[in-house]
């Protein structure tokens, strides 16, 4: 098979092509990627040299690029997206030529190539908060932020190419990811590294939201089952069953680091902070898929790679992210 994934210069779509070049030996990656902030080749240091890896720099929503990338393709897995509810809040333009946008100019390429699967990775934010149970993908979409609402945007996209085109779509939507190789902007790289460096960790509000965690190597294990198994047609959610608070994720940052809890800061709250995400994902248990790691066991694995791996976070900590971080929390 050779598969088209675009943002996987990224978190977790340079994890999913270090899974599938170690799963597949018969496969080829071509790995699409405008290098944005986020966007970052040192995630991939140790495969850029196999020759079944491939890297064309350019943006999702240039269709000249696009349709290039996209002959001879077997499967697309379109990972490129903004992906920080933060920065959506600051400014959401970027999120919607993105993640709206640069999915569509992807749908209308995979339709004239005719490629045989078409995977959009979504996000479990665009059902929007739940106080009890649990969504399924029957629910509605009801997205709070400009990021999920752009996400929302882009998987309505993708329903409506496999309904009225009948692309041969498939989504996915998993609950917040954690582990190596996360831009230092989201909750565990930013605790860990700040910790690490002796700064504060600015726990928005009261502390009490909650989220779903998964490690993020289960999540692309995931993906590749719904790839070779999932239904045409269908959306699979992709969680942990690790639901945690944010002071219970910060507590235990600090206590793996053998850290006090007087480095919490109390900031003031993130606007439409959802409150809980929580998930239903017998539908992707159906299919075998099942996650591997325990959540302790997650924890300990994520905070002792950037323990070990300073060259890789130090590098972004002082650059681009220098700028983002003073204007966020004025420091
Ligand atoms: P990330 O921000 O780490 O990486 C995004 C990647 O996309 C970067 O390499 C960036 O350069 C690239 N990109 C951005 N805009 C692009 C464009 N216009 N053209 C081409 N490339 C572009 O994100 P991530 O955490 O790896 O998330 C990957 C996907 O998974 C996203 O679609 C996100 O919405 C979804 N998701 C993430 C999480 C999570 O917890 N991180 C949870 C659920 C779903
Ligand atoms: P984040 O990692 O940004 O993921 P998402 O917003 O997509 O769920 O945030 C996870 C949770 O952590 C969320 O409830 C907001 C909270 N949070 C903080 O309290 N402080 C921070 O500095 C960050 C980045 C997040």
């Amino acid at each position: 098979m050779k598969i088209l994934v675009t943002g996987g210069a990224g978190f977790i779509g340079s994890n999913f092509i270090r899974l599938i070049l170690e799963k597949y030996p018969d496969y080829e990656v071509v790995n699409l990627d405008k290098l944005t902030y986020a966007g970052n080749l040192d995630n991939l240091k140790d495969i850029e040299s196999d020759e079944r890896y491939s890297f064309v720099k350019a943006d999702i929503g240039d269709a000249g690029a696009v349709d290039k990338a996209m002959s001879g393709i077997d499967a697309v897995i379109n990972f490129a997206a903004e992906s920080h509810v933060d920065r959506s809040i600051g400014g959401p333009a970027d999120f919607i030529m993105t993640d709206v946008f640069g999915t569509y100019v992807l749908l209308e390429a995979a339709r004239r190539h005719e490629v045989g699967r078409y995977i959009q990775i979504s996000t479990d934010e665009v059902y929007g908060s739940i106080a009890e149970g649990s969504f399924t993908e029957a629910d509605r979409l009801e997205p709070s932020s400009p990021y999920s609402a752009s996400k929302a945007g882009g998987d309505m996209q993708v329903m409506a190419y496999h309904t009225t085109y009948g692309l041969p779509t498939i989504i996915t939507r998993s609950s917040n990811n954690f582990g190596p190789y996360q831009y230092p902007e989201k909750i565990f790289p930013l605790f860990i590294t700040n910790a690490l460096e002796g700064k504060k960790l600015p726990l928005y509000g009261s502390g009490k939201n909650v989220r779903d965690w998964i490690y993020v190597t289960d999540n692309c294990e995931g993906i590749d089952t719904v790839l070779h198994r999932g239904e045409i047609g269908g959306i699979y959610n992709i969680g942990g069953g690790n639901e945690r608070d944010n002071l219970t994720i910060t507590g235990l940052i600090l206590e793996a680091l053998g850290k006090r809890e007087d480095m919490i800061e109390r900031v003031p709250d993130r606007l439409g902070h959802d409150f809980r995400y929580s998930i239903d994902c017998s539908r992707a248990r159906a299919l075998g898929w099942t996650p591997a790691h325990t959540f302790e066991e997650g924890v300990r694995a994520t905070v002792d790679w950037y323990v070990n791996n300073r060259w890789w976070w130090e590098k972004i900590k002082s650059g681009e992210f220098a700028r983002y971080y003073r204007e966020q929390y004025g420091k």
